[in-house]
């Protein structure tokens, strides 16, 4: 174990479950935030639990313990006294066993997204969380990104005036993970397969939902849901694969593009976007609009009335980001540059949830944000499969969403 000076900060211990891709890497961040240590990986696969055992070993001097198999290994790794957390990278499907199992074991969770994919499994999470007194936190990187931070702030200092509409995508080709080059359909490609619906919808509304503060003074109210045809998979498999290949004649339930509206009870619209079947760059749009202007994501730009040189044209953002920047940004830039994906926006995240941990308090994202957030997917499937029909969202706080205050702006 790495050896404790005056001044380094109290030990925080993580078990990690799911440590292939995403797993590995977000274990390899926490390594990277001072006092972690990783105390124990869990992985279907010996392979990659192997492997994740070697880059602890190698950054932290001491082997991690190793749990190889399913359910029943990970549910042993949440039982180990020397464990104060549980983080899961792995795939959708375990992410609220794992998380149940680790709040009842009275560790802190933390998970990858979406938290869950039904609405059964978002109240599984809260319910737990109520029950056992844990927190629990989905580890929405898009909330920490340099632009979504700057513009959360921007908010409360009122530059958009009243909020009115916002917008964002899901907008990312990500072909790749759904079938291989040998034709075989991945865990990801698997979910495509026979649900029609916004199916990885954190990413966009995370950010959205910290800025018009739902579930801490408004809440969604209801959505309704639009797919279009299926056509991208099939043509991916034929360049792939070949036009013979059956997967490129597979019926995919996935429409191409996925778009909801959602209102909220206290008026506010949102249109999202989910986009991962077809040729595109990427582009998650975020459009924040007020009475007093808006920032839109896709130009980078931002338009103030009266404020803004240009009439009817956009002024660029990077002015805004120095005069608004967030003070997790500034803090936590370099160490974030160095050690986090996705801009620095991972190595944020993560350094709130280990804060959580150490102070034991309240995680920035809770139960009640990652269930509100997951339940787009179950919700947007159920509004496709009923002609657009309106959805109603659960109100997974039971009423709290009414006294709940806005977090403060989050300081290191
Ligand atoms: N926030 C982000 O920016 C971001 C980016 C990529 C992926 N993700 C999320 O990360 C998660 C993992 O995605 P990935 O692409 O790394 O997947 P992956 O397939 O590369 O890794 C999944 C790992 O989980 C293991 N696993 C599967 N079933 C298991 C079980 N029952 N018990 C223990 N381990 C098990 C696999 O063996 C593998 O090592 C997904 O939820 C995905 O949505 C998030």
């Amino acid at each position: 174990m790495k050896k404790r000076g005056r001044s380094t900060p109290k030990v925080v211990r993580v078990g990690v479950v799911g440590v292939g891709g995403r797993g590995t890497f977000l274990m390899k961040t926490l390594l990277s935030i001072p006092g972690v240590e990783v105390r124990a990986v869990a992985d279907a696969s010996k392979d990659n639990a192997a492997r994740a055992q070697g880059i602890v070993r190698e950054k932290q001097g001491s082997d991690p313990a190793a749990y190889v198999g399913g359910a029943s290994q990970y549910e042993k790794m949440c039982a180990r006294e020397d464990l104060d957390a549980v983080v899961c990278g792995g795939p959708w499907e375990i992410h609220v066993p794992v998380m149940v199992a680790a709040m009842k074991h009275g560790k802190y969770g933390a998970t990858e997204v979406p938290a869950a994919t039904t609405v059964e499994e978002c109240w599984d999470l809260v319910n737990t969380s109520e029950k056992t007194g844990m927190p629990c936190m989905m580890l929405e990187n898009v909330c920490y990104f340099q632009n979504v931070l700057t513009v959360l702030r921007m908010v409360r200092e009122a530059c958009f005036g009243e909020l009115i509409h916002f917008e964002a995508g899901y907008q990312h080709d990500v072909r790749m993970t759904k079938i291989s080059k040998e034709g075989a359909i991945k865990w990801r490609g698997a979910h495509s397969l026979n649900k029609n619906g916004n199916l990885y919808p954190t990413h966009q509304i995370g950010p959205i939902a910290q800025w018009a503060n739902i579930n801490r003074g408004d809440r969604f109210d209801y959505l309704t849901s639009m797919s279009s045809n299926a056509r991208g998979i099939n043509d991916y498999a034929a360049k792939l694969l070949g036009k013979r290949h059956p997967l490129a004649k597979k019926k995919f339930a996935l429409g191409d593009v996925n778009c909801a509206l959602i209102k909220s009870v206290k008026g506010l619209t949102v249109t999202l976007y989910h986009d991962t079947n077809l040729p595109r760059p990427y582009d998650l749009i975020f459009r924040c609009q007020g009475v007093k202007g808006l920032y839109m994501g896709t130009v980078d730009g931002v338009y103030l009335d009266g404020v803004s040189p240009e009439h009817h044209k956009y002024e660029p953002f990077a002015p805004y980001m120095k005069k608004y920047a967030h003070p997790l940004w500034k803090g936590l830039q370099k160490e974030a540059a160095r050690n986090g994906g996705h801009g620095g926006g991972d190595y944020i995240t993560l350094w709130e949830f280990v804060r959580a941990v150490r102070n034991k308090t309240e995680v920035p994202i809770d139960v009640y944000d990652a269930a509100t957030w997951s339940v787009i997917t179950p919700l947007t499937i159920e509004s496709v499969k009923k002609g657009s029909a309106p959805v109603k969202f659960p109100d997974f706080t039971r009423g709290k969403w009414k006294t709940r205050k806005p977090l403060p702006i989050s300081k290191p």
